[in-house]
């Protein structure tokens, strides 16, 4: 089991670099299911999740190219020949980002078998909404033996309007609208970056849609999409987290290929904790701290608000400033799985419900710890990064479901990080390694 050792207590120093953004490429990905043309995505992060959707989609008959090479981080998917339109639960049951199949493979086949995704660490994660909003627009859908099956001659366009605000239930209606008959309206739509990356790559496809990015989205079916090519997004998410950690350890660190637009809400909660931060580029931000933190509340919202997926991260900065604060996490109901563990090493952490109050400033200490899933691992990351003493990170696969390489990354800063076990790589083999 992977595990990482960390040493706290040295500042991260120069300049680090994010990836392409997963919950981009993800959708992406399943995008080329539309088409019987290639579809080439760039900037590809180098983690877990693309190997497993990359099997997912050869599973069903695609074929998939997928290189990390110097000048790549790239694939190349062929969905020509589609054999069997069926997302199995073997699969499914490690990522439930894999119900993004649905909405494309009924949109091309008129046919889709795929495992009801389970739960997950961070709660029930229900697709009851992808599922009527795709009976809305023609599909008969039967769910039985933990599959759902759906059949449509041609989906037909329909008045969509979500009853909550849903990123891959946006992104899967969005695929199976492009090729549908008619027009289709969507409202209450995510306004989720990823969103809008996805719409970009369909609009190359030749897809006809306006108001991505926005609650509003209107789709003009067509009866069939080319091939494109098309560069992933970075990840907003991981370089929220790479600036948190230029703040935790007091720092100054350039987070560099990333797109500051997409990190307005969590730069200005880091400048009200105290961090000075100067937007370098269009692509580039700089991050100091001499300490002397300050406490302030966050509330997770969907875009363009704080976002859930930096909570984690951001509890780990609340734990060294100084006051009292409140974090309420509005989109999951169970995602404060870091809470105990951050606890285990000092924290001062009350939960009541979906609301945790952070008292601090308190000193960490070392210890080892479990992860539960993606963003829980990554706030222990930060945690131990200024803990007194060597933490022990046990079950770091979460990590790199979501994060490339991440040690590396934080070593070539400053960051006394190494790796315990076997390292994902792009060749799907594992090799031992002590780095
Ligand atoms: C996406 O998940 C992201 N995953 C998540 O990132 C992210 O946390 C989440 O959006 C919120 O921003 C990908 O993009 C692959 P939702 P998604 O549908 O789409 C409820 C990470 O860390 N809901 O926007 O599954 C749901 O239970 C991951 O990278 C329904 O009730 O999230 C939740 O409470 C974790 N019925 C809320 O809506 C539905 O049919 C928002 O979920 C769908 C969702």
């Amino acid at each position: 089991m992977d595990k990482f050792v960390i040493r706290g207590g040295n500042p991260l120093l120069g300049t680090i670099r994010v990836s392409g953004a997963k919950n981009s490429a993800l959708p992406c990905m399943a995008a080329a299911i539309l088409t019987d043309d290639e579809v080439i995505l760039e900037n590809i992060p180098q983690v877990r999740d693309i190997e497993t959707q990359r099997k997912l989609l050869v599973s069903m008959g695609a074929e998939v190219e997928l290189g990390y090479g110097r000048a790549q981080h790239r694939t190349t998917i062929s969905c020509r020949l589609l054999s069997d339109p069926v997302a199995k639960y073997e699969i499914v049951k490690t990522m439930r980002a894999s119900s993004l199949v649905l909405g494309p493979l009924i949109a091309r086949t008129g046919l889709a078998r795929v495992a009801m995704p389970g739960g997950c660490a961070i709660g029930g994660r229900p697709i009851d909404l992808h599922i009527k909003a795709l009976e809305q627009m023609g599909a008969i859908i039967v769910q039985q033996h933990g599959y759902l099956e759906a059949r449509a001659q041609r989906l037909k366009g329909a008045h969509l309007i979500f009853d909550k605000i849903t990123v891959t239930g946006t992104e899967d209606l969005l695929m199976a609208a492009v090729l549908a008959e008619g027009d289709t309206l969507m409202e209450n739509c995510a306004r989720e970056p990823e969103v809008t990356d996805l719409a970009t790559l369909l609009v190359a496809m030749g897809a006809r849609i306006e108001g991505a990015g926005t609650s509003t989205i209107r789709v003009k079916g067509v009866e069939t999409l080319h091939g494109a090519r098309h560069r992933i997004n970075p990840d907003r998410i991981e370089a929220g987290t790479f600036l948190v950690a230029g703040v935790i350890t007091g720092g100054d660190l350039c987070v560099a290929n990333c797109n500051p637009a997409h990190l307005s809400s969590v730069i200005d909660k880091l400048e009200e904790c105290g961090a000075r931060i100067d937007t370098l580029s269009e692509d580039s931000i700089r991050v100091r701290s001499e300490g002397n933190l300050r406490s302030a509340d966050i509330s997770t919202e969907e875009y363009p608000g704080f976002p859930t997926d930096m909570q984690a991260q951001y509890m780990a900065l609340l734990t060294q400033a100084e006051g009292s604060s409140v974090v309420k996490e509005n989109i999951f109901e169970n995602r404060f799985m870091h809470v105990q563990e951050l606890v285990r090493m000092g924290a001062n952490i009350k939960l009541d419900g979906r609301t945790a109050t952070v008292r601090g400033k308190t000193p960490l200490s070392a210890a080892a710890v479990m992860c539960s899933d993606l963003r829980a691992s990554a706030s222990l990351v930060l945690a131990a990064l200024v803990a007194d003493g060597e933490s022990i990170l046990d079950r770091v696969y979460h990590m790199d479901r979501g994060y490339e390489r991440i040690e590396e990354k934080l070593r070539g800063v400053g960051a006394q990080i190494r790796r315990m076990g076997n390292v994902f790589n792009s060749r799907r083999e594992t090799v031992e390694v002590e780095n």
